[in-house]
């Protein structure tokens, strides 16, 4: 379990002090998919660097199952909007990147050489990062973060930059993988739709500065044809009011 307690963040600028989220308290069960959603500033990516170790200077504590979080101890994967792969490395470099930083490890082995396949990116190993689409690469990203088999998935807002038909694709492709490895993941969106087809769990911040408004059970994650469904309308309808009510 992963437990946030009193989590705040100022950022100092040149005039002013930002608050960036304030006093920010949940607890994350093993094995689900949180969904984080809340308005553009509201401190999504801050709660993400927090947990990522890429943002030190917060207040309040994080703990992965009683253990400050660390992403030296943890092995914690982080798949960004801008893919975050390195131009200079090709798609297998890039795939087993968290798994050779953290295990000494360079070429596939047959987990890896799995999911590589099962991600439809087998046959691109040896091209270059410009070298492929925005969906391709975004699926160099998440092979990259299920290879390192991390204890903790990050997401932040992975699939915004793509077209509406490549996101629903790797939304989907995202969710199979994840079911077959299942790993605590925390997914930050500012779309309802996203939040409502990937997350378990839904967790809503409030406008600048974030806390958290409300952690709601999602009834429809991985229900069928779920997009078509009342449940996903009634849900849909139910969680803008939250967002709007702020
Ligand atoms: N490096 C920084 N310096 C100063 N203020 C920042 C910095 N990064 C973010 N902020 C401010 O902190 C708030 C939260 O930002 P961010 O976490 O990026 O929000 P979100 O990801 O939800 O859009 C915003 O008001 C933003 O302007
Ligand atoms: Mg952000």
């Amino acid at each position: 379990m992963i437990e946030i307690k009193d989590l705040s963040v100022k950022y100092q600028g040149k005039n002013a002090l930002t608050l960036a989220l304030d006093k920010i308290n949940i607890k994350i069960n093993s094995g689900e998919i949180y969904t984080f959603i809340g308005p553009s500033g509201c401190g999504k990516s801050t709660f993400l660097y927090v947990l990522a170790g890429i943002l030190k200077h917060y207040k309040g504590t994080v703990t992965i199952d009683g253990q400050p979080i660390d992403p030296k101890e943890q092995r914690i994967g982080l798949i960004l909007q801008n893919y975050g792969l390195l131009p200079w490395k090709t798609v297998c470099q890039n795939s087993m990147l968290g798994t050779k930083i953290k295990d000494n490890q360079q070429k596939p082995d047959e987990y890896s050489q799995y999911i590589l396949t099962q991600l439809g990116i087998d046959k691109l190993l040896d091209r270059y990062p410009k070298e492929l689409s925005g969906g391709q690469q975004q699926r160099v990203a998440i092979a990259r973060a299920f290879i390192l088999k991390p204890d903790l998935l990050l997401m932040d807002e992975p699939f915004s930059a793509l077209d509406a038909i490549t996101r629903e694709e790797i939304q989907e492709l995202f969710l199979q993988i994840w079911k077959q490895h299942t790993v605590t993941t925390i997914f930050i969106t500012h779309s309802v739709d996203e939040a409502l087809y990937l997350g378990s769990k839904i967790a809503v911040f409030t406008p600048s500065p974030g806390r958290i408004l409300q952690v709601l059970d999602n009834p429809c994650f991985q229900m069928e044809n779920l997009r078509t469904r009342d449940e996903y309308h009634d849900m849909s309808v139910r969680l803008r009011n939250i967002l709007h009510k702020g």
